[in-house]
């Protein structure tokens, strides 16, 4: 059996934070607020020029070097953003392009927060069909283009960056499962209105701004995850206590803490990265994941579980030796 296995993982942050302080000098909020109500103390903000294919350009060239790979063995690129940098070519193509790598497939995936946990399992399908050999990839998001910085429901939440995996077939367990999941109905609790055909005349007004109804958002989402989480550890007759880590989507430390407390995980054995990064959206799982490789926490061949939740809604998970 050929599974896709992690081979290297990089992450990617812009220089400039944005602390609840420096937001306390925008909209009407405290820095007591924004920690006790989502846990996030900072976020980092892209540079003007910054792109999402830039941010995800910086994650992949370490995800490559820490596979200890040449670039020009990877022949697949998925990337997972719902801040492209154009309408059209793809980001992926973008990428490719900043990477030197020549006619590989490369394509985006649009699947809002959940978009990372998309994108793994297409390219997980590619490897276990023989499709390709070596995937790179992304979550990359500029949030910061698509916030109302005077509205405080929305703009303490988000932040900008970028994460990349390299997955290898290999003959060594990888990823076991993936489940993903959508349901259309709510797509007005969590949404930026403007679009392409529904009219570019709207883009820069409030329609091209996230609005989102937070309370019923972060009641389906903890729902959501704690039924998500079910299905993996089921469909792979796995008890919570073989998960070594749970690296869930980085939105909110209450929703983080609420799904790992359903499944009977301490938070010991969860990442959170969401009090430096905000809610990165497709970024915010390989961000953490790679945050947690690298200091040290999690070792090869501990088994993880990823989960995710967003607009759509969407969701999904993932359960992957490491
Ligand atoms: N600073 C201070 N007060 C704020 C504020 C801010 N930044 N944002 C909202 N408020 C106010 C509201 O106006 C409201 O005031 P009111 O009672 O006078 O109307 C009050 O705080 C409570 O708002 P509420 O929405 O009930 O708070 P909450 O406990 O639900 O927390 C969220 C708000 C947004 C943090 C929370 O609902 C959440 O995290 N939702 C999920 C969001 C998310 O993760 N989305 C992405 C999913 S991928």
């Amino acid at each position: 059996m050929t599974f896709a296995r992690i081979a290297g993982t990089g992450g990617y942050l812009p220089e400039r934070v944005l602390t609840n302080k420096d937001l306390e000098q925008m909209v009407d909020t405290t820095d007591e607020w924004i920690r006790e109500r989502s846990g996030i103390k900072r976020r980092h903000i892209a540079a003007e020029g910054e792109n999402t294919s830039d941010m995800g350009v910086n994650a992949a060239k370490k995800a490559i070097e820490a596979a200890d790979l040449d670039a020009s063995e990877i022949d697949l690129i998925i990337v997972a953003t719902t801040t492209p940098d154009k309408v059209f070519p793809s980001t992926a193509c973008i990428v490719q392009r900043k990477l030197g790598l020549k006619t590989i497939p490369a394509f985006d995936v649009h699947a809002a927060c959940s978009g990372f946990i998309y994108a793994l399992d297409i390219a997980n399908r590619f490897i276990a069909t023989g499709g390709a050999r070596t995937a790179l990839i992304i979550g990359s998001e500029t949030y910061s283009r698509i916030l109302d910085w005077t509205d405080r429901s929305t703009c303490v939440l988000f932040g900008d960056g970028a994460g990349a995996v390299v997955l290898r077939a290999s003959n060594e367990a990888g990823v076991f499962s993936t489940h993903i999941h959508s349901e259309g109905e709510f797509e007005e609790l969590l949404h930026v209105p403007a679009g392409i055909s529904s009219g570019y005349d709207v883009v820069q007004q409030e329609a091209a701004f996230i609005q989102m109804k937070g309370s019923e958002v972060f009641r389906k989402a903890v729902a959501t995850l704690g039924s998500i989480a079910r299905e993996t550890l089921v469909g792979n007759n796995v008890e919570q206590d073989d998960i070594a880590w749970l690296v869930p989507h980085q939105a909110n430390l209450r929703i983080i803490t609420a799904a790992a407390k359903k499944l009977g995980l301490p938070m010991e054995r969860v990442i959170v990265t969401v009090d430096e990064h905000a809610n990165t959206s497709s970024a915010s799982i390989p961000l953490a994941l790679d945050v947690a490789i690298r200091d040290g926490r999690i070792k090869r061949g501990e088994l993880l579980l990823f989960e995710a939740f967003g607009a759509g809604f969407t969701w999904g998970s993932a359960l992957v030796r490491y």
